[in-house]
């Protein structure tokens, strides 16, 4: 009873927050006056704006598997039900043909469309506020030069009271503060350039963070990077400011330009929705940028310390990774090597690879049950892929397999089991 009450004091706090917040609509930024775009000859400025369009990756939501480019329509999962990217090109019925520019800065910097409805933020506007206003005029330019596709918006598929905008607009009262990222001075030049295109187009914090009950992402004003299970699809994004997962203090620059810009490293791969990353917004990038990102990850703070973990030695836990040993022996060691060594940059090492010994053991799990797709860049045209082994490997096999990687070669993590495994393996790969 007690419980219930509690819930309905807190669903009425949000519904008076929200009510209070649509009242008091004076929040809407008009933001600074463009500096650079405005002399800019408008092809240079359209140019621009393409190469923006990749930084922030606005194909991956808003076009569909084949579908027309820019014409929306993409579900997108959440644990509330999902969200249905909308038609982005310049139709001007369907589409933002009609949009003028400040109407564009007012969905991107705050997240509001042209008719003045809240926007969710499986839109990344919680990130793209970060923006310039020369940034999002470029865009603007770009996308009124997209050609044009009549297909209507549609409905998105929430759960009630999620559906309300309301439930926004509480939201937004709570965890969202439009701002334009603002250069610290004590910082190089590449760093400033590095954290803008990081925190803002990049978005990389929308899925390298963990999200709370109402998908808020953690830390101030939700540009953390400490790591996060993404909601729905079942990949785990890792920390980037923690040795044990993927913070890069100690990696050497070329490998982390390596990686960012062709997928692979000397050190790593990236695969599951980073090879997505990679694919279809990072290697686009220029050196100059990729250089910047660099910097400013290789500075973030590292934090965390991974604990040692103790090893069960009894007859049982040894059996079962002997038993993982031998499955290594038929069907990896082909492409990994005896030593888990690989053979990078083509197939990856497995020995002291940290993609395996973080706690959250999904992505091992999911790669084994799925395969891996590095992705196909400039710099890595022909990249080798890992097969699946759903239908070769039964659920205990995987989690033998899985927690005998996790175990050899100086690789020291505990465990998984088979309903670790069973969890992973209904979902489709996106
Ligand atoms: C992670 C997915 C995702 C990415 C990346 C993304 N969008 Fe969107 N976008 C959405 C969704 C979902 C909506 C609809 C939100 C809603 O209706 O509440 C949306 C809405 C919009 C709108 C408002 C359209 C309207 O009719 O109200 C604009 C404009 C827009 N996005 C532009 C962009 C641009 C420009 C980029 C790249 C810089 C981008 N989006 C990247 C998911 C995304
Ligand atoms: C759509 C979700 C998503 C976005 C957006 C995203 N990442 Fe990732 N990232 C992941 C996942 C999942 C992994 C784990 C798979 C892997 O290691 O490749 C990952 C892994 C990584 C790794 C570790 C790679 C390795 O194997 O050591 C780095 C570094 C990284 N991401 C950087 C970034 C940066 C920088 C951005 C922003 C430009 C970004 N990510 C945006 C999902 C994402
Ligand atoms: C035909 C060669 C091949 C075989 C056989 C193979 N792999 Fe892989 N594996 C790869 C490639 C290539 C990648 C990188 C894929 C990517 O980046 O998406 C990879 C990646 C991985 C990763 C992620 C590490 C990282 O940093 O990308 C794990 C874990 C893994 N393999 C485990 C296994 C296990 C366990 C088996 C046996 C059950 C196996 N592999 C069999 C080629 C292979």
């Amino acid at each position: 009873m007690k419980k219930i009450t509690l819930a309905l004091a807190g669903a009425l706090a949000l519904v008076v927050a929200g009510v209070l917040a649509m009242l008091a609509r004076t929040g809407d930024d008009p933001g600074p006056p463009p500096t650079i775009t405005a002399k800019l000859a408008p092809a240079e400025k359209i140019a621009r704006g393409a190469y923006l369009a990749r930084a922030g990756d606005c194909m991956a939501c808003h076009t569909t598997r084949g579908g027309q480019q820019y014409a929306g329509g993409r579900a997108l999962k959440t644990p509330f039900g999902s969200v249905i990217s909308p038609n982005i090109t310049s139709d001007k019925a369907t589409g933002i043909g009609g949009w003028s520019a400040d109407d564009f800065w007012l969905a991107l910097h705050n997240g509001k469309s042209k008719d003045g409805r809240l926007l969710y933020p499986a839109f990344p506007y919680t990130n793209y506020t970060r923006i310039t206003r020369d940034d999002s005029d470029a865009l603007h330019a770009y996308f009124q030069t997209v050609p044009a596709v009549s297909r209507a918006n549609q409905p998105h598929e929430l759960r009630f009271p999620y559906d309300q905008q309301f439930m926004l607009a509480a939201w937004r009262a709570l965890y969202f503060k439009p701002a334009v990222f603002r250069p610290e001075t004590g910082q190089s030049v590449d760093w400033n350039r590095g954290a803008y295109l990081v925190q803002g187009l990049g978005h990389c914090s929308a899925c390298h963070s963990q999200r709370n009950t109402l998908g808020a992402v953690s830390g101030k004003s939700g540009d953390s990077l400490s790591g996060g299970l993404i909601p729905v699809l079942g990949w785990y994004a890792p920390s980037l400011n923690a040795d044990a997962e993927a913070g890069l203090g100690d990696w050497r620059p070329e490998h982390i330009t390596a990686l960012l810009k062709t997928g692979v490293s000397p050190r790593a791969t990236v695969f599951g929705p980073m090879a997505e990353v990679v694919r279809e917004s990072l290697q686009y990038l220029d050196d100059s940028d990729i250089n910047a990102m660099g910097v400013y990850l290789r500075a973030l703070p590292a934090q965390g310390v991974k604990p040692e973990f103790e090893r069960d030695g009894g007859a049982q836990a040894t059996a079962f990774l002997t038993a993982g040993a031998k499955l290594y022996e038929k069907h990896c060691v082909d492409c990994h090597g005896a030593g888990g060594a690989g053979m990078p940059p083509g197939y990856p090492p497995l020995a002291g690879n940290r993609a395996l010994t973080m706690e959250q053991a999904v992505n091992p799990i999911r790669i084994v049950l799925n395969g891996g797709f590095a992705p196909g860049t400039a710099g890595n045209p022909r990249p080798y892929s890992m097969p699946p082994f759903s239908h070769v490997l039964n659920d205990t096999e995987v989690a033998q397999v899985v927690s005998y990687l996790r175990s050899a070669w100086g690789n020291n993590a505990p465990p998984v089991d088979s309903n670790d495994v069973n969890r992973y393996r209904a979902i489709p790969l996106d």
